[in-house]
């Protein structure tokens, strides 16, 4: 999804992005192990239209779950209406309300493995453990915030536009964590204070190809149809967990050596602007700008996340304001906006050049 449809889906809230089941068994068959003995919560989930409800129900017993809970939000304008999973469930649902789903059993009928039938009997059994909420099922309500509590791992897509307030609750109550977020939620403040901490960190998919999501039909950019369903492609989003991820402890090889006019400092700020993390240079020990796309390679025992290189972030870590000539050069000749913090490069005609967001980092001592 480009960014002006991000914007757009914060500001109408339009929240409406139904994950597909590869995507999540994709990621998740990364983790298998530790979610053994795990009460899983999905907490932006209807039991009977999320894709995460269904994998953890088919999953339940192979990857050894104690208890999972799903809770889902009684706004969502698709509740009983578009996307059920399983047959004849519109009528358990009623509009209108919250509802969650608590289960610590999925028998098996041939007892080999869960099949859709299996699962389809639970729903309709008196073991499905569906029951309305008193409230409307918001993620912030009381009586979802006790169920938070009693889980170990929060595995979901949140609303994009609570990702900030979704995952501050998440730490307040230190739960493990697997999301779907937007990288744009890479240089929110608050996100990249936890990167710093070593307390989120980029999952196993691959960062920069999108994923597509099943969305109402009354969505009309980006999408395309398929079998009568359509999809939107967000081709900005990943996975953030707080869970070990491997590629994070590897080390990134550096090719490339250190060359002032290949890599010129800022204007603004005593760092070096690099444009691709492949070209950061393995004989330079000061201070780098990388893109953000450097932090699905960072590894916190190679590098220092010094800070982002944006804004009042910027300004707290020293990035010094535009002098009045270049924020007017800026503002009235490349009709640009001029943020003081972010950092700039000087072109060969003199002139301010901002590149794209940038994180500045700088490599450990080994
Ligand atoms: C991006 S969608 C993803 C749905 C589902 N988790 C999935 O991946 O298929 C986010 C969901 O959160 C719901 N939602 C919006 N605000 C919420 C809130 N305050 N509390 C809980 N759920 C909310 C929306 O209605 C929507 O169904």
């Amino acid at each position: 999804m480009a960014n002006d449809d991000l914007r757009a889906a914060n500001k109408a809230k339009k929240d409406e992005f139904y994950t597909s089941y590869e995507d999540i068994q994709t990621e998740m068959n990364n983790y298998d192990q530790l979610f053994r003995g795990k009460t899983v919560l999905c907490n932006c989930d209807d039991p009977f239209e999320s894709n995460f409800c269904k994998f953890f129900l088919r999953n339940f017993n192979y990857l050894g779950l104690k208890r999972l809970i799903c809770t889902s939000y009684t706004s969502s304008p698709i509740i009983g209406a578009q996307l059920t999973l399983w047959d004849n469930m519109n009528e358990l649902v009623q509009k209108g309300y919250g509802y969650v789903m608590d289960i610590s059993e999925v028998p098996m009928a041939n007892g080999r493995g869960v099949s859709d039938d299996d699962i389809n009997d639970l729903l309709h059994s008196e073991k499905r453990g569906v029951k309305k909420l008193h409230g409307d099922g918001d993620f912030r309500s009381e009586e979802c915030i006790e169920y938070l509590k009693q889980a170990d791992i929060v595995v979901t897509n949140p609303p994009f536009s609570l990702f900030r307030e979704f995952v501050a609750i998440l730490t307040e109550y230190k739960k493990d964590f697997l999301i779907i977020g937007n990288t744009n939620a890479l240089t929110y403040r608050e996100i990249f204070k936890l990167f710093k901490e070593d307390r989120i960190r980029t999952g196993y998919t691959k960062f920069n190809v999108g994923m597509f999501f099943e969305v109402p039909d009354y969505y009309e950019k980006y999408t395309k149809k398929v079998d009568g369903k359509k999809y939107a492609r967000v081709s900005t989003s990943c996975w953030f967990t707080s869970l070990p991820v491997k590629k994070h402890n590897d080390v990134l090889i550096c090719y490339k050596q250190y060359d002032p006019n290949r890599y010129p400092k800022y204007a603004n700020f005593d760092a070096i602007n690099v444009n691709k993390y492949t070209d950061i240079p393995n004989d330079y020990d000061g201070l780098m700008g990388v893109p953000v796309t450097f932090l699905d390679k960072y590894n916190p025992e190679q590098f220092e996340l010094v800070g982002l290189g944006i804004s009042n972030s910027g300004l707290e870590i020293g990035v010094r304001p535009y002098t009045p000539e270049h924020k007017k050069y800026r503002k009235e000749i490349q009709h640009k906006g001029a943020v003081d913090g972010d950092l700039y490069l000087i072109d060969n005609e003199g002139h301010p050049d901002v590149p794209y967001a940038r994180i500045i980092i700088r490599r450990k001592e080994n």
